[in-house]
């Protein structure tokens, strides 16, 4: 290898903050991460979206270094997980699923133990925990114990305590699980002011809309395995302009199986098929909300009722729909 190009080499690796390569994870006969390989660049937003159990806290725990993979490379800023843990945790700020402050000190007390527990300097400190505390909308809160706080507020807390040291990257493992939207829609403000400032986010979710609204790339996990990556705008074009359609049938149960396969014939119809834990009809389409009228038409004119029809534009979640066969919600 030349000069020239090591010197290229090491400029492209430096763009990534995070650099994941065939990382396994296996409880016993669980594979809870099982072979994913990702890169993260300096300042990207990137989500894991996928459902209960799909291995995404695993991935963060292993990339926070609180747990060992069983194989695979891991680097931050190209440090090993596994060999420098502590380098990797000097740059490295984490909002844990579990929230982790103490139930007996205030909102305030929490912060600055966990910032002096960084070290971080006492003047800034005390400016950082302002901001924070009034950022997250906890200004009211602030000499209320931890342990009497609301579930949302204590979510909140958890978030800000894991950034108090404004650490370069952020695992954010579902900043706003159970939150109301209004209060959603507060953390995602904070979130995009982090990325303007730069900030690498390592988002776990399994909201649809807050991957689509602050990701600028999305990974779909199932079962420990990584199976779509792209922007979301890129994930919605692998299935085209379709909608979905979930109709609800009644009659009998083989009429039902013929006509879901018989409409896959009409040419606008891209998929067909019968969820049985569901007993409905999925129909991805072109312009399946316009064409509603005669999709149904088409169920009603054999000895059938139509007796729910659900429509999804195109979004993430008929992605994962189509990809998988199963909602995420489930
Ligand atoms: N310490 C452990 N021992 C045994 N199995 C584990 C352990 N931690 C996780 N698992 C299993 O590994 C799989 C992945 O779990 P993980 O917590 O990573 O999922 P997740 O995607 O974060 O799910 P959720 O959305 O529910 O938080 C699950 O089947 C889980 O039961
Ligand atoms: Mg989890």
């Amino acid at each position: 290898m030349t000069t020239e190009s090591k010197f290229i080499k090491r400029i492209e690796k430096n763009d990534f903050a995070i650099r994941v390569e065939d990382l396994k994870k296996y409880f016993e006969d669980v594979k809870a991460v099982d072979g994913i390989s990702f890169e993260i660049k300096k300042g990207e937003c990137f989500s894991f979206l996928g459902p209960n159990g799909a291995g995404k806290t695993t991935t963060i725990n292993i990339l926070a270094c609180y747990m060992k993979p069983t194989s695979g490379v891991a680097t931050l800023f190209d440090y090993d997980v596994v060999k420098e843990p502590k380098k990797v945790k000097q740059h490295i700020g984490i909002c844990p699923q579990e929230n982790i402050f103490f139930e007996e000190l205030t909102v305030f007390e929490n912060v600055m133990f966990f910032g002096k527990m960084y070290n971080v300097d006492k003047k800034e400190l005390l400016e950082r925990a302002n901001d924070l505390i009034l950022k997250v909308g906890l200004e009211e809160k602030r000499k209320t114990r931890a342990d009497k706080l609301s579930g949302g507020m204590k979510r909140r807390l958890n978030l800000i305590i894991g950034l108090v040291h404004d650490p370069d990257v952020l695992f954010l493992d579902e900043p706003t699980a159970g939150l109301d939207p209004q209060t959603r829609r507060l953390i995602w403000d904070y979130i995009r002011e982090l990325k303007t400032r730069k900030k690498t986010i390592f988002l776990t979710t399994h909201y649809m809309d807050e991957a689509d609204e602050l990701s600028d790339r999305i990974g779909i996990i199932d079962y420990g395995k990584i199976i779509a990556m792209d922007t979301p705008d890129g994930l919605k074009a692998t299935i085209g302009k379709g909608d979905m359609l979930e109709i609800k049938l009644e009659g009998k149960k083989d009429a039902i199986l013929q006509k879901t396969e018989e409409i896959k014939n009409l040419d606008y119809v891209l998929s067909s098929y019968y969820v049985e834990e569901d007993l409905i009809t999925r129909i991805m389409a072109m312009d399946g909300i316009g064409k509603i009228g005669k999709i149904i038409k088409f169920f009603t004119s054999v000895d059938l009722n139509v007796v729910d029809v659900n429509v999804k534009a195109n979004s993430l979640e008929n992605v994962f729909i189509e990809l998988t066969g199963r909602s995420l919600r489930n």
